[in-house]
């Protein structure tokens, strides 16, 4: 990214920004991939509101980062610019109460196990499906993230948003719509949300989140480097969903490797990383899983890691 550029999109605002940013290797689950050509952090929501109707008017992509999580970035990096939302301005949770119902005010940066661990402490129930997912509130709501316990559809009240050429938005729960790993969000950057809660048992609230933590250490490989599920569970020829997972074991596919990245032979829709891998190595992995599973299943996967490369646009 040029000077001019940098200066014209966020050189007089209230952010911190890292040019060169290798945010595959160390802003990503995997902890592989290429550099951002500029990370920047907003202190402020002005500030952010602001960057985000400049990138609209000159058509410089723009990409939110969050834990990384769920993410891939193309060995050449990402252009434009790559928003993080970890300033004290977009993490925090507020609490507030109206008669039984409890009320969660978090911030879309804020991290998702810590909102868990936070509503474990203080006794409030209606998120503990979220327990073991990784990201953010804003990341969460954008995909409707979960697992076969719930999702955060499930609780979500209202949602405030910055719509991609700068404009604030919110929504009331009758205006959205939660499915399979999607919500009716327009593209958007989320700013904010609100959950109802209701006050439950300490001892309760810990150990139902235990348990999904119990059941999702015994079935994930969760100390190797991956992004969780690589693939979306698939709809069947009688438009019932079945996990991608099995259907990648039954494929015979568990151990499957290319260069450093390999399909997990403790459950197959995760794709494990080594120290040699690349980016690379993983989206041919993936695409060879796609193939073969199409072959044994006649079963198109999509994949549920997004995956980010260069666009090309070039912001003069
Ligand atoms: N299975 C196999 N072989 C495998 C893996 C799974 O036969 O290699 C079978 C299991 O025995 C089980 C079924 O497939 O009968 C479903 O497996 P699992 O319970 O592990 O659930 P999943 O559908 O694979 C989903 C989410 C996970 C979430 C878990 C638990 C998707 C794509 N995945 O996995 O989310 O952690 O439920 O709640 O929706 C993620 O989003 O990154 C993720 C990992």
């Amino acid at each position: 990214m040029s000077s001019t550029s940098r200066s014209q999109l966020f050189g007089d605002l209230d952010v911190t920004a890292q040019l060169d940013a290798p945010i595959g290797a160390e802003r990503t689950w995997f902890g592989i991939g290429g550099k951002a050509d500029a990370l920047v952090s907003p202190q402020t929501e002005e500030a952010l509101v602001t960057l985000i109707e400049r990138c609209a008017q000159s058509s410089t992509p723009v990409r939110i980062l969050g834990k990384g999580a769920n993410l891939l970035v193309d060995d050449d990096g990402v252009d434009g610019v790559v928003v993080l939302l970890d300033t004290p301005a977009f993490s925090g949770l507020k609490f507030n109460r109206e008669g039984r119902v409890h009320r969660l005010h978090a911030m879309a940066g804020a991290d998702l196990f810590k909102t868990v661990n936070e509503l474990k402490r203080q006794g409030l129930a209606g998120m503990e499906q979220m327990a073991g997912i990784p990201g953010t509130i804003g990341g969460g709501l954008r995909m409707n993230a979960g697992g076969s316990y719930g999702c955060i559809g499930d609780t979500v009240d209202t949602v405030r948003c910055c719509s991609m050429s700068g404009e604030v938005l919110y929504y009331e729960r009758s205006q959205l719509e939660f499915s399979y790993r999607k919500s009716n969000l327009p593209e958007c950057i989320v700013l904010s949300a609100t959950f109802n809660l209701e006050p439950d048992d300490p001892v309760a609230v810990r150990s139902r989140v235990s348990e999904i933590w119990a059941a999702k250490k015994a079935s994930q490989p969760m100390a190797d480097h991956s992004a969780g599920c690589a693939f979306r569970n698939p709809l069947d020829r009688d438009g019932e969903r079945v996990p991608a997972g099995r259907l990648i074991d039954e494929a015979g596919l568990k151990g499957l490797a290319e260069g450093g990245a390999s399909v997990s032979t403790q459950h197959g829709n995760f794709i494990i990383t080594d120290p040699n891998a690349t980016a690379s190595h993983v989206r041919r992995l993936m695409r060879i899983v796609q193939d073969r599973v199409m072959d044994h299943h006649g079963i198109r996967l999509e994949p549920e890691v997004v995956i980010w490369e260069r666009t090309g646009i070039t912001a003069e």
